[in-house]
């Protein structure tokens, strides 16, 4: 079975896909599987990556990245997985291959384009499909299909460019009616790039420069309460019998002392940790879990996925976003908390693959 493992691409998650990729590959069983390394660099081009996918990690602080001189690939796209190697004077056919796993986080990989792609050339993939990758992408309409589906979620004030541009004020107001702390964040972004905390909604100065610096990756912004309690994670994963989805324990995100929260640096460059099971009342992850799958359901999610919340110091959970593909390295949050429930990471990886052959 030819596995193609797509990774890089060119949202500001271009690195934090490399690592998922690395951890990935190293992963899968090659007696089984024959991998075919295909990276997106930052411009846009498709190469055929022969490096050892160990160097695709974090290495004292520093992020890799994709090298765009590698032998380019043309993209098919039509009714065919062929790729073709355009790596000197005649095109070398390398041949189709079985099933994709895009590693893509972020806009043009994790937002339902890509995944058109893979509908156009006929190509089975892992994780959600067109319409369930761009919704879970887009803050605003996640948070509107789990109003409709009574999926219990914080408040929020959506800023479109228009209303932006031309209806300030009401915007304005409308945030300073969320009271208390928000956040402002792109609204098709990940891993908190461009997201910035404001600790008082009527600030409108703050605000305003908080919108202004989320625009700079998004011109669609949403501003949500803050919700004062604890961070949980749950992991979800399509069941191999077609049955309803498998939710994983929770886990509690503790972030690192000196940050302010959950940002980029604290997740990826910082001593945060993580608790499995995170410790909390029996009834408390008894409802994690149902909302967990529920929300996977409701955003008609396939594969993976990757549901955060807030208990709430109210005593309420709150459902904060779901990740179609989540980070995915053997130290994140989802392999280890499916690690915790007895699916170790080379079979979390043969699992991915296997619920996209189906
Ligand atoms: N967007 C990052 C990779 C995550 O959700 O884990
Ligand atoms: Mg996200």
């Amino acid at each position: 079975i030819r596995v193609a493992v797509v990774f890089g691409g060119r949202s500001p998650e271009h690195e934090i896909s490399c690592v998922t990729a690395g951890g990935v590959i190293s992963a899968i069983d090659t007696e089984q599987y024959d991998v075919v390394p295909i990276g997106i660099a930052r411009d846009g081009s498709w190469v055929l990556y022969s490096a050892d996918p160990g160097a695709l990690a974090i290495v004292d602080g520093k992020l890799p990245e994709v090298d765009s001189s590698g032998p380019r690939l043309a993209v098919p796209f039509s009714g065919a997985t062929d790729l073709i190697v355009l790596d000197g004077a005649a095109p070398r056919r390398l041949g189709g291959f079985d099933v994709v796993l895009p590693l893509l986080h972020g806009p043009l990989g994790e937002d339902g384009t890509i995944q058109g792609l893979f509908e156009m050339m006929d190509a089975r993939y892992a994780g959600a499909g067109v319409f369930a990758s761009a919704a879970s992408m887009d803050k605003v309409f996640m948070k509107a299909l789990f109003t409709g589906h009574g999926i219990p979620t914080g408040g929020y004030v959506a800023v479109p460019d228009r209303a932006w541009r031309g209806e300030r004020k009401r915007v304005l107001d409308d945030i300073a009616d969320l009271g208390g702390t928000v956040f402002v964040k792109p609204a098709r972004g990940g891993s908190s790039v461009g997201i910035s905390k404001v600790a008082d909604a009527a600030d409108s100065d703050a605000v305003t420069a908080a919108v202004e610096q989320a625009r700079r990756h998004d011109p669609k912004v949403i501003v949500e309460a803050a919700v004062v309690g604890r961070e949980i994670e749950c992991g979800v994963l399509e069941s191999v019998d077609g049955g309803a989805p498998d939710v994983s324990l929770p886990a509690e995100i503790h972030v690192a002392d000196g940050f302010d929260f959950y940002d980029f640096d604290a997740k990826y460059l910082s001593t945060s940790s993580l608790t499995i099971p995170a410790e909390l009342p029996e009834e408390v992850v008894a409802e994690i879990r149902r909302e967990a799958a529920r929300t996977f359901e409701a955003l008609g999610c396939e594969g993976l996925a990757r549901v955060d919340f807030f208990y709430g110091d109210d005593g309420r959970i709150y459902v904060n976003e779901i990740n179609t593909l989540p980070g995915f390295t053997p130290s994140s949050a989802f392999p280890q908390m499916w690690a915790a429930a007895g699916i170790e990471y080379p079979a979390l990886v043969d699992r991915m693959i296997q619920t996209a052959l189906r």
